[in-house]
């Protein structure tokens, strides 16, 4: 399996360009399902996680052309509505074809996405939101079955018990094809959201409100094709910001915003670090001085993201000072620690909080991790580490990071991905 190799102590200089948001993209893809007609997508990243999309919506009959990060999608005819588990269990994100099939063809067949790393990730609002929506909605042996009376939902109001980024997604595309009004209350206010809005709204869909907490949407009978440029990855910005911080250095973030990441932005300020808009894409620069330690908690957007989480607290270990890292979103997402632990780090847990006391120095080892972010922390760990740090399991990072190595090394980073065959023969 392969790996990647870091060797630390070099600052990161140059400019890193920043790709289009793998978490806009999926449900980006998915809204095509809502139309018979052509959506082109441009800036798609190339990962992982847009291969198991791209599998799951062919599977469905949907014709896809990919030229470079560019994507066509044409949903004209398809040949069945059920997302059999074995496509469904790669990807968590394949629930957001739920919404558009029931929309669009009045029912759908999508199996449960089952465990997942970072704890027990549920779909029930998803669920309860379509029978807000007039859906009939049961689960039989391991699939969600959603059927809309007379082959259409209906409109209605929504409200979330709590914010939830996917199932504002997929009840946002359901509602654009359902008979009148929907009300989605406690709507999630990521940029994603406001990105998918974007493509509905071109597409023939009426949404106001996206990007705040209520979204109105007025029902269509039908929606049309619609071209569209995928919004820059936040998470990607926010992970190269933290890269900058943790190795020192001075690099240009492009073809992203510093809007996208400003409360991650006004804690790395806090830490000591600069960051700033400059044209085209944000600057991120520190000197000698480690960065200060400062407390941080996620929380939805636009407060910091649990996407930073690991990042932040890899920053957090070389810190002079002590930081209090609190996880609101997800339970279970402090699997990094044991491994930053491994590496040096002095990081203690207490339930949904992580007191970590920084360290002059990480020290190279053996790592791995189970999630996608909490792998690409370790490889930033690395960055600031003495000697080699060795990252396995690096498919995690597939998903998300787009020639990850490539965009380090561009920078003077000491990072290589090691081929299976060569980590046989040298081990
Ligand atoms: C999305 C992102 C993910 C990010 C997360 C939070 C994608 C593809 N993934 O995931 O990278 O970490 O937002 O910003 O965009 N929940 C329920 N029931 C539900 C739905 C969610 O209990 O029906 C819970 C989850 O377990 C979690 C919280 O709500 O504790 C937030 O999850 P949610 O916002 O839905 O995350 P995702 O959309 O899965």
């Amino acid at each position: 399996m392969d790996q990647i190799r870091v060797r630390g102590g070099r600052p990161l200089r140059g400019t890193i360009p920043i790709s289009g948001a793998k978490n806009a993209a999926l449900p980006l893809m998915a809204a095509s399902l809502l139309a018979g007609a052509p959506v082109r997508l441009t800036n798609v990243p190339d990962l992982a996680d847009i291969a198991s999309m791209t599998s799951l919506l062919r599977q469905h009959g949907v014709r896809i052309d990919r030229d470079a990060s560019d994507m066509t999608l044409d949903a004209a005819r398809i040949d069945s509505t059920t997302a059999p588990y074995d496509l469904v269990r790669k990807m968590r994100a394949s629930v957001l074809v739920l919404g558009p099939l029931v929309a669009r063809f009045g029912e759908a067949k999508v199996s449960l996405p089952g465990g997942c790393a970072i704890g027990n990730r549920p779909v029930d609002l998803h669920l309860k939101g379509l029978a807000d929506l007039g859906a009939e909605v049961k689960i039989e042996a391991g699939y969600v079955e959603a059927k809309a009376p007379k082959s259409r939902l209906r409109g209605g109001r929504v409200t979330f018990p709590f914010v939830s980024v996917g199932a504002t997604e997929n009840l946002l595309m359901a509602a654009t094809l359902a008979e009148g009004e929907t009300v989605l209350v406690n709507a999630a206010r990521e940029p994603e959201i406001v990105d998918l809005a974007k493509l509905l709204t071109a597409m023939g869909a009426e949404i106001e409100g996206a990007g705040t907490d209520t979204i109105h949407i007025q029902g269509k009978l039908e929606l049309g094709g619609a071209d569209h440029r995928v919004v820059a990855d936040r998470i990607e910005t926010g992970t190269y910001a933290m890269a900058a911080a943790i190795a020192g250095g001075d690099v240009i973030l492009a073809d992203t915003e510093l809007v996208l990441i400003d409360a991650a932005a006004e804690i790395l300020r806090q830490a000591g670090v600069t960051i700033e808009a400059v044209e085209g894409g944000i600057r991120v620069a520190r000197g000698k001085d480690p960065v200060l330690g400062v407390d941080m908690m996620t929380e939805p957007y636009p407060g910091f993201p649990t996407d930073l989480q690991a990042q932040f607290m890899t920053l957090m270990a070389v810190s002079r000072g002590a930081s209090m890292i609190t996880e609101t979103i997800f339970e279970n997402r402090f699997m990094h620690v044991p491994e930053l632990s491994r590496m040096g780090a002095n990081i203690n847990v207490h339930h949904a909080s992580a007191m970590v006391r920084g360290v002059e120095r990480l020290k190279g080892a053996q790592v791995m991790a189970t999630d996608l972010r909490a792998s690409v922390s370790l490889v930033l760990a690395g960055l600031a580490a003495e000697g080699e740090t060795v990252v396995n399991r690096i498919y995690h990072l597939d998903r998300g990071y787009e020639d990850l190595v490539g965009k380090l090394s561009a920078c003077g980073a000491d990072v290589a991905r090691v081929v299976a065959d060569r980590v046989a023969a040298e081990e």
